[in-house]
């Protein structure tokens, strides 16, 4: 699986996007290091604190169906710019491991970071003792 086509998935994933409030649609697309693809939408609650990121949609699927170890993930947006994860994700992104690629992607253009990168000096939890 290149990362195209991981952005390819992501972009697929986002046409579920479920955004009432927002109309703000992100896909993401999860590979494990066994090989399979999950993909996300972000789900908008109208209590909206209850609303759910495409990232964390994708990874709370594969944790469910027992797949924890994970290579790259891709995020995609509505938006006419590069979409970043947002906090809450990165912290979510970090529990799985640093060496994930977190490729962030426009159309065909893309640019892939480590989350070191995205969340410098993070509190995992090897930090609780
Ligand atoms: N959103 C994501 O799905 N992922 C991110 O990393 C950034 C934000 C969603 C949440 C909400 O549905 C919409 O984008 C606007 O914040």
């Amino acid at each position: 699986m290149t990362f195209k086509e991981l952005v390819e998935k992501a972009y697929e994933a986002m046409e579920f996007a479920y955004t009432p409030y927002s109309k703000f649609n992100v896909g993401a697309a999860l590979l494990t290091k066994s090989g399979k693809v999950y993909t996300g939408c972000n789900v908008e609650i109208a209590s909206l604190g209850a609303t759910n990121c495409a990232e964390r949609t994708a990874i709370f699927k594969a944790i469910s169906e027992g797949e924890k170890v994970y290579t790259a993930i891709a995020v995609v947006s509505s938006s006419k710019d590069f979409t970043y994860p947002c906090g809450i994700c990165r912290q979510v992104i970090v529990e799985f491991g640093k060496d994930i690629d977190i490729i962030v992607a426009k159309d065909y253009d893309y640019e892939v970071y480590k989350i070191d990168e995205l969340l410098p000096h993070s509190f995992t939890g090897i930090d609780i003792k």
